[in-house]
């Protein structure tokens, strides 16, 4: 036998809810609770923290209020956390909406006016606003004005109402999807990374300090390990793999006790679950290695595209195990070795999926 995979071999493909990126509502209180509120508390991003200091710096020697900014990238690698930060350092007050509750042209007219000189509007899935409601930010965004149109057909009147200034911070997942003028608008553009297994470790570390958690210097690391870059993940597995401490051990987390309960929760050494591995063996295992379509993979494992390319694709790039092509998806020789697989060769003749 020249090909031996590994042992998660399900079908189901069904995503593992600890490790899913984004913010279940049962998470909310948690995070808000672990949230940092300072740059010297909000850990990684380096690059972007010196830019965004300068910056801060400057509007504050200006007396103006910070440009208007976005962050993409994916989820909860801390997006909403930063616009927090910034608000603390710029000493204002923020106000958290999200582009759903803006559904109405008066919900964005409402809050538009409700805001105070200086104040930010955080506006999270910004790219899920509607015309509307962006066509009413533009002039609000660039003149710090309220185009407002009264009346119906012959009688209708515009009105300009000045707005005091202030800054608004736009976040997503998708930047691809965010309408040209509407980024154009935005005076800093900034991607958020994945997080290093090393600041991962201190988001772990400072996480459990909050907590009460006892863990040591490799039981956080192998935490890190399989949290897929992602602060969300890392703190959701703290909490689970501490649980598993108290009630196994003596509650104190070392590296053989995190490896030993994430076994348990089916994550592996890469922090992949049975719908990144189905997604990767399909791949090997059918297409030989690709390039295959991503709407052929998501019918064949019974996802929809958008949660392979919004949930499963990022980490799984960036790890090196997948790659894009013009021609569709394929895999490399560490997703083969990583999978188990010995030998690259006729697994396609061996088709053992
Ligand atoms: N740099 C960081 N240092 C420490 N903790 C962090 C950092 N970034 C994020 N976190 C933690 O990770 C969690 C998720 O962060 P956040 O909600 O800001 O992500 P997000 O990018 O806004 O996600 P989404 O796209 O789902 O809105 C928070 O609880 C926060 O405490
Ligand atoms: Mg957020």
């Amino acid at each position: 036998m020249s090909i031996i995979a590994d042992d998660n071999n399900s079908k189901e493909g069904k995503r593992n809810p600890i490790i899913k990126a984004e913010a279940a509502e049962f998470d909310k209180n948690f995070e808000n609770s672990i949230r940092p509120k300072t740059f010297d508390a909000y850990i990684g991003q380096s690059a972007l923290k010196e830019t965004l200091k300068i910056s801060i710096e400057a509007a504050k020697k200006r007396g103006q209020p910070l440009d208007h900014l976005l962050f993409y990238g994916p989820p909860g690698l801390g997006k909403t956390t930063l616009a927090g930060v910034i608000a603390g350092q710029m000493d204002v007050d923020i106000k958290i909406t999200s582009a759903p509750a803006l559904e109405r042209p008066r919900d964005i007219i409402g809050i538009l006016m409700s805001l105070k000189g200086g104040e930010i509007l955080f506006i999270d899935e910004i790219h899920r606003l509607n015309k509307v409601a962006e066509e009413i930010l533009y002039p609000a965004m660039e003149d710090f004005i309220l185009d407002m149109t009264t009346g119906k057909s012959h009688t209708v009147k515009t009105m300009r109402i000045p707005l005091p200034k202030f800054t608004l911070i736009g976040a997503t997942t998708k930047a691809g999807e965010l309408s040209g003028p509407l980024r154009d608008r935005f005076g800093i553009v900034h991607r958020l990374e994945f997080y290093t297994e090393d600041e991962l470790s201190k988001v772990i570390e400072r996480t459990a300090g909050i907590l009460n958690i006892d863990i040591d210097t490799k039981g956080a690391l192998a935490i890190a390990r399989r949290s897929r870059g992602t602060p969300r993940i890392a703190n959701r597995l703290v909490k689970r793999v501490s649980d598993f401490a108290l009630v196994k051990y003596d509650g104190k987390i070392t590296e053989n006790i995190a490896n030993e309960s994430l076994d348990i929760l089916k994550i592996d050494e890469f922090g992949l679950d049975n719908t990144d591995r189905t997604l990767l063996k399909l791949i090997i295992e059918k297409y030989d290695g690709g390039p295959v379509g991503i709407e052929t993979i998501a019918a064949a494992i019974g996802e929809d595209v958008r949660t392979l390319e919004d949930v499963c694709e990022p980490f799984l790039l960036q790890a090196g195990l997948l790659q894009r092509t013009p021609r569709g998806r394929k895999v490399s020789p560490e997703t083969y070795r990583h999978l188990g697989y010995k030998n690259i060769q006729n697994i396609q003749q061996q088709n053992l999926f």
